[in-house]
């Protein structure tokens, strides 16, 4: 039999591959074998990222700048296989601060949260999936949901309800990508649980090392008792892009060390 998991030469698109989460799945994916195209908002982040990755300074919310970068990876590589929606995130006026309520929303910020995170996984899924609708051997989309998705945190308005979004855009694209082209292409999402990254290491850490107390709250809700490293999503990654996946499509797959398991008492 074929090693379900070799992924080797393959072209994979991934977003958003400046942040820590992305940018531990491109360099990953390039350890593997695979041809990486990383593409952020800041382009100066995906330059020199290493052999195997080649860096694309490109707007997930821009139509065209997308159809531009798809240009370039087909003259390039030929091709894409894989798809991995890491672009995302939150902005503090997309949130309820302690100190506020539900009626100090920013509606704006709002918008943009929900445009980032849900528009910013539709708009790279309709450009570079096209591609892959030709190929015989189709390919493999991967999104980011969060824990925000199914089990509102408290703050959390903009995010979650975008995330929530994700978990059913996943479902939909799955359905519809392989009622229209074929079991060829598959959509599934990947759900971290609470990894410290840029986006929310002043919420969870002290610069001392320790938890805040929205960090404790988090850790006693997390059977494992930690936060998660970057590197732990890598197994979910793999698996969901191999042929060891090959009949999987439309899931969410939790990597929250049990934290969606747990009710908490
Ligand atoms: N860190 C976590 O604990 C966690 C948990 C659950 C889900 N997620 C999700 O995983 C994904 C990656 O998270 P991360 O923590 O690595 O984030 P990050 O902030 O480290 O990286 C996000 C990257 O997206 C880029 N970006 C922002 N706007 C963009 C745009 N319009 N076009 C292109 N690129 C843009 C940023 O420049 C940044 O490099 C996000 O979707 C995030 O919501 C993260």
């Amino acid at each position: 039999m074929n090693n379900l998991f070799d992924i080797s030469g393959k072209v994979a698109v991934v977003t958003g591959a400046g942040g820590v989460l992305a940018g531990t799945v491109a360099k990953y994916l390039a350890e593997q074998g695979c041809h990486v195209a990383a593409l952020d908002l800041r382009e100066s982040a995906v330059t020199g990222l290493g052999s195997g990755i080649t860096g694309f300074g490109c707007n997930v919310l821009d139509e065209e700048n997308l159809a531009d970068v798809c240009s370039a990876v087909l003259e390039k590589f030929g091709r894409v296989d894989m798809l991995f929606n890491g672009a995302g995130g939150n902005m503090p006026g997309a949130t309820i601060g302690p100190d506020q309520t539900l009626y100090d929303i920013k509606l704006e910020d709002y918008s943009k949260v929900l445009d980032l995170n849900l528009k910013g996984t539709l708009l790279p899924t309709l450009v570079f999936s096209k591609p892959m609708t030709r190929q015989v051997s189709g390919g493999a989309i991967v999104n980011f949901s969060s824990m925000a998705a199914t089990q509102p945190l408290t703050r959390v308005m903009g995010y979650g309800n975008a995330k929530a979004g994700i978990d059913n855009l996943t479902r939909f694209l799955a359905v519809e990508l392989a009622v229209k082209f074929g079991a060829k292409i598959r959509v599934n999402a990947i759900a971290p649980g609470f990894f410290v990254t840029n986006q929310n290491r002043a919420l969870l850490t002290t610069p001392d090392g320790g938890y805040t107390e929205r960090g404790n709250d988090v850790i006693r809700k997390t059977p494992l008792r930690r936060f998660g490293v970057p590197e732990e999503i890598l197994g979910c990654i793999h698996y969901l892009v191999s042929d060891a996946a090959k009949f999987v499509t439309g899931t969410i797959i939790p990597v929250d060390g049990g934290f969606s398991a747990f009710s908490g008492v």
